[in-house]
């Protein structure tokens, strides 16, 4: 029996938003982020030499199309890359909604970047790297707790790693689920629009050069509200670049959301941010989290902690 690797979601505090290189997944800057402790997805990849084709069931459904296509582009380049000879029957459950601007991808490829490399041993570097390569928010989903991926300039120098003593259990990522379904487009494809198109690329490359800075200096400090100022604003930069090339993610309860959590900021520490999707994450500490729900009572919300990295454990 193939064994099951489990891997969490990240949701990035400073954004990874543009590639320097499209096929192997180099960003244009670094990012920072929190792995979650409840949004995973949990993969097998069992190599059988009967197999002419990688077959993938997600959820539990036999996989065609885009979806198939991308983990069988992954699967090759796995093959190639630790002269693999077999292809794979590859089982995955996703306990995060898919494509909704959740992280699916992140927990995904961080997940079977391991389960398809476990008879190799790999250390986390390569763990790291091989998943940038099926998704660039995977990279850091190989670790625990608050993680920057470095940026670098080539399949060597471009991996995450956990930020040194960032320790930090009163932190919280409140989930706020606006809309599940899948995104209207894809983050690769906003990506690439921003990039090639977007007046304010350059300005936003530019600027999360010093987020970053700003950001791990605060979690040095523990001092929630430079992180959360930083974050919040890290996000709309993302956001505001994508909507100067006429696209957006947001929707009428994103910004509902939004100002929920800018009104509550006079009194406790509360910060949005949002990813190629419209649901809305907010940042906060332990201390705060009821305040915080007593305000988003209408909405379905989820309280998560920092997470875990990856974890490998045999099927029950
Ligand atoms: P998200 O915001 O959920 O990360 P993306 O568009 O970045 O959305 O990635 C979603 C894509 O990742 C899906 O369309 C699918 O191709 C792939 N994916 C999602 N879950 C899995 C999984 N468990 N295993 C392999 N690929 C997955
Ligand atoms: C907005 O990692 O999904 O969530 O590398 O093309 O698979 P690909 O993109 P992906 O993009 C994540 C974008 C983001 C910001 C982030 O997670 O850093």
């Amino acid at each position: 029996m193939a064994k099951i690797v489990r891997a969490n979601t990240n949701i990035a505090l400073i954004k990874y938003w543009g590639k320097a290189d499209e096929a192997l997944k180099i960003p244009t800057n670094s990012s920072l982020s929190m792995t979650l402790d409840n949004l995973y997805t949990e993969t097998s990849v069992d190599y059988q030499s009967e197999l002419s084709e990688d077959v993938f069931y997600l959820d539990g459904i036999q996989q065609t199309g885009k979806s198939l296509e991308r983990v069988q582009k992954f699967m090759d380049y796995v093959r190639k890359e630790y002269n693999v000879k077999e292809y794979a029957l590859i089982t995955s459950y996703n306990h995060v909604p898919s494509a909704a601007g959740l992280a699916s991808s992140a927990s995904a490829f961080a997940a079977l970047a391991k389960a398809s490399t476990l008879h190799l041993n790999l250390d986390d570097e390569a763990l790291s790297r091989l998943a940038r390569v099926g998704s660039g928010s995977a990279s850091r989903s190989v670790y625990e707790g608050l993680v920057e991926w470095e940026k670098g300039k080539d399949h060597e120098t471009s991996f995450a790693k956990p930020i040194p003593n960032s320790d930090w259990p009163e932190l919280r990522m409140v989930i706020c689920f606006v809309n599940e379904e899948k995104k209207k487009f894809s983050s690769g494809f906003a990506m690439q629009e921003t990039s090639q198109k977007s007046a304010y690329f350059d300005a936003w490359v530019k600027q999360s050069h010093e987020d970053i800075v700003t950001a791990k200096k605060a979690i040095e400090e523990k001092n929630l509200n430079k992180l959360g100022t930083v974050v919040q604003e890290n996000a709309l930069r993302m956001h505001a670049s994508l909507m100067a090339v006429n696209k957006w993610y947001f929707e009428p309860k994103t910004i509902e959301i939004m100002n929920i959590v800018e009104t509550l900021q006079a009194e406790i520490p509360v910060y949005f941010t949002m990813d190629a999707g419209p649901n809305v994450k907010i940042l906060t500490d332990e201390a705060h989290v009821d305040q915080l729900l007593n305000h988003l009572k209408e909405y379905k919300t989820m309280v998560c902690k920092t997470g875990k990295g990856l974890t490998v454990y045999d099927e029950l």
